[in-house]
């Protein structure tokens, strides 16, 4: 967020100054929750997700099960900037960040494959595969996504959201980050949201617009937020519910809105990182549930 808040104050554009903030992670290979290092799907290929927002031009780029390029949000930048189109998706994707020069790579990590390896031998106890000691850190399924926001002093904004989506999922399965209006969304009259946590109940709720529409009748950005949240709990299948009512899986969003105003809510107490005149730091969501 500090990097990103250096390059808007020192003049960048708002996506150009996302969109490196980002990539700080997606090339970290100890972050396994987007880029290089991402957990792998079921057959044990990282498939990276991304999707960006241009506020001044109203413009949208993305890309769905991306393989073999550690920076998907910089594809969907160029996928924003040079064509046409929203969204590319797998070879086709891959084909066109080629075109521009950027380099195919192994994005499997020595680590982020023995989580893999693990997953598998696990998965069954009547296969061939013979069980590994478990491990909680290493066994839990993990989810993880990044988005970030902005807006510079002029009041222009924009959005990015980047992911491995979710570790061990069916081969081809692309969750909200991708989506323009679920993962991410901006308008530059009102302002940026965007979400992580389980995308399909984001898909469902169209919830980073959603929370944009819901800025735009007034609400703080903290509030569109919980509001969101709360669409959210109505659209879920009892299945994925706890007894109590609560959901069993996590769903955050963001928000800031023209006047950098900022807010996020989770389901349960969490953080997220800001970094404005008052510097870089973690801030508490809301939370739906104590
Ligand atoms: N929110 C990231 C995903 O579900 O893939």
């Amino acid at each position: 967020m500090q990097r990103a808040f250096e390059l808007l104050t020192g003049g960048a554009d708002p996506l150009d100054a996302i969109v490196e903030a980002v990539k700080i992670q997606e090339l970290d290979p100890n972050d396994q929750s987007v880029g290089y290092g991402g957990l792998p799907n079921a057959d044990g290929i990282v498939q990276l997700d991304a999707s960006c927002m241009h506020g001044p031009t109203r413009r949208a780029g993305a890309v769905g099960a991306l393989e073999g390029i550690k920076t998907p949000s910089e594809v969907a930048k160029l996928v924003l900037k040079y064509t046409d189109h929203i969204l590319l998706v797998g070879e086709g994707a891959k084909r066109f960040a080629l075109s521009f020069g950027l380099r195919e790579e192994e994005l499997l990590t020595p680590e982020s494959r023995e989580r893999w390896l693990r997953w598998r031998a696990n998965l069954n106890p009547d296969d061939d595969w013979l069980d590994v000691p478990d491990d909680a850190r290493l066994m839990a399924r993990p989810t993880g996504t990044i988005h970030c926001s902005a807006v510079t002093p002029a009041g222009e904004v924009a959005s990015v959201t980047t992911t491995s989506g979710l570790a061990w999922k069916i081969p081809g399965r692309v969750g909200d980050s991708p989506i323009t209006g679920a993962g991410q969304y901006c308008d530059n009259d009102v302002g940026a949201a965007g979400s992580t946590g389980r995308g399909e109940a984001a898909i469902k709720v169209c919830g980073a617009f959603l929370t944009v529409e819901h800025m735009r009748r007034g609400m703080t950005p903290t509030d569109a937020c919980l509001e969101t949240l709360r669409r959210a709990i109505a659209m879920t299948e009892a299945r994925l519910l706890r007894d109590d009512g609560h959901p069993r899986f996590g769903l955050s969003f963001y928000a800031v809105n023209k006047k950098g105003e900022f807010g996020a809510a989770s389901f349960t107490p969490s953080r997220f990182a800001v970094c404005d005149a008052g510097g870089a730091r973690y801030v508490d969501s809301a939370a739906l549930y104590s």
